[in-house]
């Protein structure tokens, strides 16, 4: 007999069938003993009577554990009036165990995962995190990703983009964030880089002839930590070649309309269209580049998204250095072009982002598509032309090769899942997320290696 979703009994009233999982809770009542059978679709309410069962699941029932694995053969009925239970979906049934097979024991899990783990210490959670992930909340946040990654795949393909795979083993783009180096065993002394998005790839898909990519990307920044940010986190990185930025700005707004009455049909959207808002205006107004336009904070399905446009090209770094606010690769408005030499900072970007309840969850621009403005965007940012010519050579001489218009966007999804789940920090919608510092406590890494590991790739530690 083949084994069926707990989900599916309802439909089975009368049946005899095979359920398989984990002991979600175990009520001993005396003579007979309730189990709640938990699989990935939920759970149902298992009655344990000795008189219907044969010996060995007699002992199994004795012994079984919150837990542990089973399986168990047994005759779906329907409840009493009284006994039915509208919280749960399969409330109006339970199952006449007949049978029962202990498949694996488990240990006292070290916390409870029958309840919501949210209150439970985070870092025994990211320890067991394949426990944690048990619990009812988390499955829920894992469908959900999957539901959004392919709504944004299924969205994407429906207006002709193609899903493009880019390096990881690569050489860094900037984004204002420190990398991740990873020490090569063949070149001794060199280095490739993890990507902090697929940014020089997609524009050099641009070059060849893509004209409209998308990815599901991992990205990696070496930053410090917040609840909004992990240093592996998944873009939906996006461009497309002969646009402007009404044509971006107008695909995002449309797919995410879209997609939060597919995955989030609660949400309701405070104004669609999406307003706008220029960098300088959301400065003066709510000293915030990404504020928060809610008319109620306390609604917590209430969705504010808004664009910030009109971003500056450049600001000055800590270090009183000069740095690019999006990207090197951002280009500056025709009207500011005359600007370019005598008042950099006054130069505004075909820069944009997106904004959601206060977070920024689409950040992307127009991007320069001739050499020689590309280098003069280099040299303002104060790299000299060797530098210019080692890191980003290649770019340049790209865009000698006919390079046409063209411009995107990326999004943070694990940030869209947060507030689509309505979660505090993206490491609840992360399968295996990192801690505030950085380390992954199932794992354990980072970890140190053993000398020959590191002799291979030529480092010597200090
Ligand atoms: P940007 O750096 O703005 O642009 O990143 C795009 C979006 O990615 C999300 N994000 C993060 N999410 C989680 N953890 C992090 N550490 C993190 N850093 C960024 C944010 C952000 O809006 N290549 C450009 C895009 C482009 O120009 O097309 C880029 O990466 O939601």
């Amino acid at each position: 007999m083949n084994r069926i979703l707990t989900t599916e009994t309802v439909n089975k009233v009368g049946e005899e069938v095979v359920l398989k999982g984990w002991v979600n809770a175990r009520r001993n009542m005396g003579k007979i003993v309730f189990l709640d059978l938990r699989d990935r679709g939920g759970i149902v309410q298992v009655v344990g009577v000795p008189s219907e069962l044969d010996e060995a699941s007699n002992e199994s029932l004795k012994e079984v554990r919150p837990e542990w694995v089973i399986q168990i053969k047994g005759i779906v009925k329907e409840r009493g009036e009284k006994q039915k239970n509208s919280d749960m979906p399969t409330g109006t049934v339970e199952i006449l165990m007949k049978e029962l097979v202990v498949l694996n024991q488990a240990e006292t899990p070290p916390f409870e995962i029958d309840k919501d783990t949210k209150g439970i210490n985070e870092e025994l959670r990211l320890k067991y995190r394949y426990l944690d992930l048990r619990s009812e909340r988390m499955l829920k946040n894992l469908i959900l990703r999957d539901k959004v990654e392919t709504f944004f795949r299924e969205y994407l393909h429906a207006k002709n983009f193609i899903e493009v795979e880019t390096p990881n083993l690569t050489k860094g783009t900037p984004e204002g964030s420190r990398e991740f180096l990873v020490p090569s065993r063949v070149h001794s002394g060199k280095m490739y880089v993890l990507p902090q998005s697929p940014q020089q790839f997609k524009q050099l898909l641009m070059v060849g002839g893509v004209e409209k990519y998308f990815q599901v990307a991992r990205c990696f920044r070496d930053e410090d930590q917040r609840g909004d940010r992990q240093p592996e986190f998944t873009q939906l990185d996006l461009e497309m070649s002969f646009v402007e930025q009404e044509d971006v700005l107008n695909l995002v707004e449309n797919m995410m309309v879209e997609l939060v009455a597919k995955v989030a049909p609660e949400k309701k959207i405070q104004s669609v269209p999406f307003p706008r808002i220029s960098y300088k205006e959301a400065m003066e107004k709510y000293n915030s580049d990404k504020p928060d336009l809610r008319e109620d904070k306390n609604d917590p399905n209430l969705f504010a998204f808004e664009w910030v446009v009109d971003f500056p090209m450049f600001e000055k770094a800590d270090d009183g250095s000069v740095q690019a606010v999006h990207h090197p690769f951002t280009s500056p408005r025709a009207e500011d072009m005359d600007k370019l030499g005598s008042d950099p900072f006054s130069v505004r970007a075909n820069a944009y982002d997106l904004v959601l309840n206060g977070n920024e969850i689409f950040g992307g621009s127009i991007r320069i598509h001739k050499r020689e403005l590309q280098n003069k965007v280099f040299e303002l940012l104060g790299l000299d032309e060797k530098t210019i010519q080692e890191r980003f050579g290649h770019m340049l001489e790209a865009f000698t090769f006919g390079a046409p218009p063209h411009g995107g966007i990326a999004s943070g999804i694990d940030r869209i899942l947060m507030l689509l789940a309505n979660e505090e920090n993206i490491r609840e919608v992360i399968p295996f997320p990192k801690t505030g510092d950085a380390r992954d406590l199932m794992m354990n890494a980072p970890s140190e290696m053993p000398e020959q590991a590191l002799k291979d790739v030529h480092i010597k530690l200090a």
